[in-house]
Formats: structure tokens, C-alpha cells, sequence
């Protein structure tokens, strides 16, 4: 090779080095240029090379950044090359869910591209006028007849739990297994309209594809990693959020079961049946096959996970504290009695146990934080910051609610706390405002029907593969323990 063509090499080699260097780092006085507080980034990852390295998981760089500008309202951070405010003042949270709506209604992951990814076309993701429609057509599908309604499906699983606990070895139980068995049967029943017979069948498909979807390998994370750092990176490799396979098995389960009911006119009272009258209600909104479709996925994707783990925490946290479990216990035997068994009213009166769920969500919220996206230009009430539209917001639900400003003694667990209030300032874990989670009465009622069955019928105890203490997993956004969730189950008499 001649000098001419090595040093050309050379050339080329330093522009692309420093095209790189440049592209990475060009907006990294974006935050100082705004007088916001902010961390200097490195190039390429900005704030969370630790999280790329997966030695941090996000939520503790999340409480990073909390504790260093706790005094702070906000501060500014760097998602990648991605400039994001995060709130650290509860007031200010609470204007931008609430007040502020108008300026910030949507989620930062309505960028997803809904013309490559259907499935992703669903209320989570939808934008503007179109979410505006599909929410009040969900809201009411949530509404409490409806759940009451519904009810009898979700105890159909709980029963199906009760035998399989009958049947199996209790001295080790991989809760966490368990729970999501528990969640994919009822969310399989009542938003696909299906039996997935995960409790009973350990091979079943839909448990696996669900899997799949869920526990991502790390190819998986780091396509999401990129999709929420980059997105138009995302789009340009032409990269998917989920696999082919698992987009055809769902959508062809909610395509089969379709054609059933219109075939036979056999209505169920579950979230299909309540989209499909929708679509034959005729009342101006296209509620197609492919949003039926969709919005019952997100009611897999958004529900499912986030029962099994809050259920799994909560157990364990049980399995620590005796005496709670043993007032919880007699609570729910009570009920039960009162009511003859396992009914709506039933566990409609276990205040206790409710208030057992919330401090379980408190402590450990599946999902840590949610994010707005500025959608018309505005000043930041209580604050001279200007927001512009297309701005991303991140409010980090945990470390809000381990704050000692509003949950002295933050690291305890203590279901007290919502004796008065069920819902206090600073409980954030479905988030708020117009935009928070249309699931929460339905993701309660999964969960105490689930401590229901197993707190009448077994004690819960630490066992030799139990973690001593709670240790986020560094891959996963979604809080889950690192060792698993480990307990033994011993038949109460
Ligand atoms: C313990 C269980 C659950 C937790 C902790 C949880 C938490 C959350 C959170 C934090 C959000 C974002 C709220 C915001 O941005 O303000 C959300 C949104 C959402 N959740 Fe849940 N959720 C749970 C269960 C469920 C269930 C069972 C369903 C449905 C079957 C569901 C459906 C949704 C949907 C559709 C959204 C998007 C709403 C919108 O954009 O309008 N969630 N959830």
C-alpha cells in the first residue's frame, strides 16, 4: 500500500472519529444553556454508561441523580445524546400529570412507529385526538360493575392456583414462576378470551410466547435501549420491538377467538367482548379488528408483569414480617366467611390487604418511573423554565415515593402508612393525572384475589434460597429481585 493511500486511510478514519465525537457530544450544553441543574455527559452514552454496562440498573442512576439534586426542583439528564428533564419536586410532578395536562398528554413512547409495529398502535402509545377517543372507550371497561362483572374469571384462576399449589412441592416455590402463571391465565382469559392454562400446563404455548415477550435476552435489551435512546437509529436499522414470531401468535389468538364469537354470537364478559359491542355500537370511532387487537396486548404487556411482580414482592415482604401476615391472614378469613368464599364483596372488604398492596407497590412499584413528551410549548408552573414541544420529561415514580418528605422511614414496610388515605400524596405507582393507569382497580383485584387464595390456605416462610434483602436486577427497567423471589409455602391448618 502506498503512503498516499495509508495516509488517506488515516484521514478518513480521524473525520469519521471526529464526526462521531461531535454528533455524540454536540448538544451537551443543551442543560447549562437553559440554567438547569445537570451532570456532564461522556460521549455516546451520556449519563448511563453504567446502565449500558449493566452494572447499574436505571433505577438506581434514577436515585443517583434524586439524592445528588434532592434540593433541586429538577434536573437535567442525558438519555444517550437525549436530553431529558427529570422532576424532582412532587408539586411540579403533580402539575404535569394534572394541570398541565394540555401540554404534556402524551408518553415519550408515542415515537414508536405504528405503521412498522401495529401491535404498538394502543392506548400507551397513541397521541393527541386518537388516545383521546380510545381512552374513553377503555375507561369504562374498567369501570366497577364491569369489574365486578369480571370478577368470577379472575377467582376461576385463583381456584386453578389452589390446585396446583394441592398438587405441588412447597418447600421451595419459585414465586415469581408462579405469580406470572397466576397473571397470564387471568389476563390470557380476560383480555384474549382464552385459557392459556399456564397454572397447569408448565409447557403451555401462550406461557412461553408470553415469556418471550417479557424476559427479554440481551440482543432484546439493547434493541430497546436503543429504541428508547435513539429511536431514529431504531428506525433506520429497521429493528423491532418484538419478535415476529410472538406478533403472530397473539394476533392470530385474538383473530381466532373474533371469528368464534361472531360465528356463534356466544358473548363473554371479558375486555374482548367489551371492544367488540364497542365496534358494534356504531358511535363514530373505527374501532377495527387491529386495535381490538392491539389494546389487548397492551393489556398483557401492561398488566401482566406488573400483578406477578407486585404479588411476588408482596409475599415476600409478608414472609418477613409475621405478625403483618398473620393480621392479613385472619382479615381475609373473615371475608371469606362473611362472604361465603372468594366473591367481589369479599375482597372489596379486605382493607388491610389493600392497604398490604399499596405499601408493596410504595416500596417496590414494577414500574419506577413514567415519562411525558411536551405536546404544545409552555412555562413550567412554579418555575421560569420554558418547555418546548417534542420536550421529553421523566418522573421517577420510586424515588418519589422513597422519599422520607413523604414516607418517613422510607425503606420499611409498614401498610399503616395508608391507614387514613389509600391513595397519599406521593403515591405515584400507577402515576396520575388523565394519563395514569385505567387498570388499577382490576390489577388490585388480581392481586387480592391471589393473597386471598394463598394466605387462607399456606403461611409463607423465608427458605435457603431466599435473598436476604431486595436487590434490583441491573437489566431490567421493570423493578424485579436479582436472585429471583424464592419462598416456602407451608399448608396452614
Ligand atoms: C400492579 C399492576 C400495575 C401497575 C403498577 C401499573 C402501573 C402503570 C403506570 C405507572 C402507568 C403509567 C401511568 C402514567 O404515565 O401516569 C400505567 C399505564 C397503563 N396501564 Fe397500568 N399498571 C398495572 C396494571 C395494569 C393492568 C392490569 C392493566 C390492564 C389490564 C394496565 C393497563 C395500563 C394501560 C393501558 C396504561 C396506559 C394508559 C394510557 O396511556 O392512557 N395496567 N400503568
Amino acid at each position: 500500500m502506498s503512503l498516499s493511500v495509508i495516509l488517506l486511510l488515516i484521514v478518513i478514519v480521524l473525520i469519521l472519529l471526529l464526526t462521531v465525537f461531535h454528533y455524540t457530544t454536540s448538544g451537551r450544553k443543551y442543560w447549562l444553556l437553559k440554567r438547569v441543574p445537570y451532570r456532564e455527559p461522556c460521549p455516546i452514552f451520556g449519563n448511563f454508561g453504567p446502565m449500558f454496562m449493566m452494572r447499574r440498573s436505571y433505577t438506581k442512576m434514577l436515585q443517583f441523580f434524586y439524592d445528588k439534586y434532592n434540593n433541586e426542583k429538577y434536573v437535567g439528564i442525558f438519555q444517550a445524546r437525549r436530553p431529558t428533564l427529570m422532576v424532582i419536586d412532587l408539586d411540579i410532578a403533580k402539575h404535569i400529570f394534572s394541570t398541565d395536562f394540555p401540554c404534556f398528554s402524551d408518553r415519550v413512547s408515542v415515537s414508536t412507529d405504528t405503521r412498522r409495529e401495529p401491535l404498538l398502535r394502543n392506548l400507551a402509545n397513541m397521541s393527541g385526538a386518537d388516545w383521546k377517543a380510545m381512552r374513553q372507550i377503555v375507561t369504562p371497561t374498567f369501570s366497577s360493575a364491569k369489574m365486578k362483572a369480571m370478577f368470577p374469571l379472575v377467582a376461576d384462576c385463583a381456584q386453578t392456583l389452589k390446585q396446583v399449589l394441592q398438587e405441588g412441592s412447597l418447600d421451595e416455590v419459585n414465586v415469581h414462576d408462579l405469580m406470572t402463571r397466576y397473571t397470564t391465565d387471568v389476563i390470557g382469559s380476560c383480555a384474549f378470551g382464552v385459557d392459556p392454562e399456564s397454572l397447569k400446563n408448565s409447557e403451555s404455548p401462550f406461557f412461553k410466547m408470553a415469556n418471550k415477550m417479557l424476559k427479554p435476552n440481551r440482543s432484546t435489551i439493547l434493541k430497546r435501549y436503543c429504541r428508547t435512546f435513539s429511536p431514529r437509529l431504531f428506525k433506520l436499522l429497521n429493528l423491532r420491538t418484538y419478535s415476529a414470531d410472538v406478533e403472530t401468535f397473539f394476533t392470530s389468538i385474538i383473530n381466532q377467538v373474533l371469528t368464534e364469537r361472531r360465528k356463534t354470537g356466544v358473548q363473554r364478559k371479558d375486555f374482548l367482548q367489551l371492544m367488540l359491542n364497542v365496534q358494534k355500537s356504531e358511535n363514530g370511532f373505527p374501532m377495527t379488528d387491529a386495535l381490538i387487537t392491539s389494546n389487548s396486548f397492551i393489556f398483557m404487556l401492561a398488566g401482566l408483569e406488573s400483578s406477578a411482580t407486585t404479588l411476588s414482592f408482596c409475599l415476600y415482604e409478608l414472609a418477613k414480617a409475621v405478625d403483618i401476615q398473620n393480621s392479613v391472614r385472619q382479615e381475609i378469613l373473615e371475608c371469606l366467611e362473611r362472604h361465603g368464599g372468594l366473591n367481589y364483596e369479599a375482597v372489596s372488604a379486605m382493607r388491610l390487604t389493600t392497604q398490604v398492596v399499596q405499601e408493596t407497590l410504595r416500596l417496590h412499584p414494577p414500574t419506577p418511573l413514567t415519562t411525558r413528551l411536551c405536546t404544545a410549548p409552555c412555562t413550567l408552573t412554579g418555575t421560569d423554565l420554558k418547555i418546548k414541544v417534542k420536550d421529553p420529561v421523566l418522573i421517577p415514580l420510586h424515588c418519589i415515593q422513597r422519599d422520607s418528605k413523604y414516607f418517613p422511614d422510607p425503606d420499611k414496610f409498614d401498610p399503616e402508612r395508608f391507614n387514613e388515605d389509600l391513595n397519599p400524596p406521593g403515591f405515584m405507582a400507577f402515576g396520575d393525572g388523565p394519563r395514569s393507569c385505567p387498570g388499577v382497580r382490576f390489577a388490585q383485584l388480581i392481586a387480592l384475589a391471589g393473597l386471598a387464595t394463598i394466605l387462607s390456605n399456606y403461611i409463607v416462610e423465608p427458605c435457603a434460597r431466599t435473598t436476604p434483602h431486595i436487590h434490583y436486577d441491573p437489566r431490567s427497567v421493570m423493578l424485579k429481585n436479582k436472585g429471583g423471589i424464592w419462598l416456602k409455602f407451608k399448608p396452614q391448618k
